[in-house]
């Protein structure tokens, strides 16, 4: 419990470099600052000249408490402290809000003004928070940037989900000042779970009918993967086995393909006993067909039954070990939400479930965001819609609070 509200106060002398560039989201930057001070950050800011259209570095040097930097040939700033001793006194670089403009210097190392320099010139780990009209954050070259500076390490916070300054609605709004520090937590977070082992399913499972037909469903094991990358960011050994899906595997997670429920319960048991929670993230196939047959179906009868019976339910299965690990489940309804997934959780014996509503446009299976339901046996929270990877980090900080107060993690204490 102590461990988990240590977390709470990480940013503690951290050293945060703010970048504000040119967006209408620059105004939220006053919040930002007085946040991250609020949680012990140390913030120096640095502004383009774009920014300063949208507020003034007067007011971010009132609530940071320090000058605010603004241009690269300023040679009184230059003898403060220069562009190479800020980039060198940043331990975190975070960009809010980022605009398309600025993603596109980042991915093609431009240095022509002070920000886009020390992002050259820093070994510190840049996070940018996009802000953006949602055409623009869809944008192929925005993509390409995207796709370009996450493969170099450069870590997103968002963007979110809602109603834009322009008057539309999508992808591309900046995450609440909040929202940013919260994840900023997360990544000063990473030891967290450290010698904890966490196993976690994912994706869909394929059950045969002969070899080229299968039955399965409309998972796209996106949710599953990004646990598992935020378990992995928590200093968590990750064990991730996944049904068949069109995803890179995660650095540092120890990863085991499979295809059927059969097997997935097979390597999930194999791998139980090690493990100190386990999430099933998975849409595993209910029914599977009882007699596949080893050669193709032919089409000789106007109408074809199939027989099918249950899967093994590897949840359920986990749950019900004489020591099982902290056990979080799935679960996906059409309605009545709560109900079924309380119901669930007490029925399987869970620890904690996510549910979340099937059948909205944009959420769910298949799309890039999600909202989730989280419900324990004393309680439940709403995780708004955002995106997968932002709501799985949010699951996580809530698992990693309930598997400390809970007495399977005290069971593993030395006493
Ligand atoms: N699950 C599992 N093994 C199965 C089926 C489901 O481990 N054979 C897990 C999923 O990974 C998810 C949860 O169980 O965590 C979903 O529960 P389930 O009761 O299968 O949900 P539904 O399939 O939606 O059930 P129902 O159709 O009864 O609502």
């Amino acid at each position: 419990m102590g461990q988990y509200h240590d977390m709470q106060h990480n940013l503690t002398q951290k050293h945060i470099l703010l970048g504000v560039t040119g967006g209408i989201a620059a105004y939220k930057s006053v919040e930002l600052v007085r946040r991250l001070r609020e949680s012990g950050a140390e913030v120096r800011v640095v502004m383009t000249a774009a920014a300063q259209e949208f507020i003034t570095p007067l007011t971010l040097q009132a609530v940071s408490g320090q000058r605010v930097y603004t241009t690269l040939l300023d040679s009184e700033n230059e003898f403060a402290m220069g562009h190479i001793e800020l980039a060198r006194w940043a331990e975190f670089i975070l960009i809010a809000p980022a605009t398309a403009d600025f993603l596109a210097k980042l991915a093609y190392g431009h240095a022509n003004d002070l920000l886009s320099t020390i992002c050259l010139a820093t070994t510190a780990q840049i996070i940018v928070a996009p802000a953006m009209n949602q055409q623009m954050w869809n944008a192929r070259s925005t993509q390409e940037n995207y796709q370009r500076l996450q493969s170099w390490g450069v870590r997103f916070f968002g963007p979110g989900h809602g109603l834009q300054a322009c008057g539309e609605q999508g992808l591309g709004r900046m995450l609440e000042p909040l929202e940013l520090v919260s994840c900023l937590q997360t990544l000063f977070q990473r030891g967290t779970l450290e010698g904890h082992s966490v196993l976690i399913t994912a994706g869909p499972t394929r059950e045969a009918l002969d070899p080229i037909r299968f039955i399965s469903n409309r998972s796209s094991g996106r949710m599953g993967y990004a646990v598992a990358e935020a378990a992995q960011l928590l200093g968590a050994q990750v064990t991730l086995i996944s049904g068949p899906v069109c995803l890179t595997v995660p650095l540092n997670v120890d990863t085991i393909s499979v295809s059927t429920a059969q097997e997935m319960r097979d390597a999930v048991i194999s791998h139980i006993h090690q493990t100190a929670i386990f999430i099933a993230c998975a849409a595993v196939a209910d029914y599977r067909p009882v007699h596949p047959v080893d050669h193709k179906l032919k089409k000789q009868t106007e109408f074809l039954e199939i027989i099918l019976e249950r899967t093994p339910d590897i949840l359920s299965e986990v749950a019900q070990l004489s020591n099982p690990p902290f056990t979080v489940g799935f679960a996906a309804e059409t309605h009545d939400l709560a109900h079924y997934a309380r119901d669930k959780l007490l029925r399987k014996n869970l620890d904690l479930i996510a549910a979340n509503q099937v059948g909205l446009p944009g959420t769910g299976f298949e799309s890039a965001e999600n909202a989730l339901k989280v419900i324990w046996k004393t309680g439940e929270i709403d995780l708004p819609r955002c995106a997968k990877p932002l709501l799985a980090k949010q699951l996580l900080n809530l698992i990693v609070e309930h598997y400390f107060q809970s007495s399977k993690f005290n069971r593993l204490q030395p006493s």
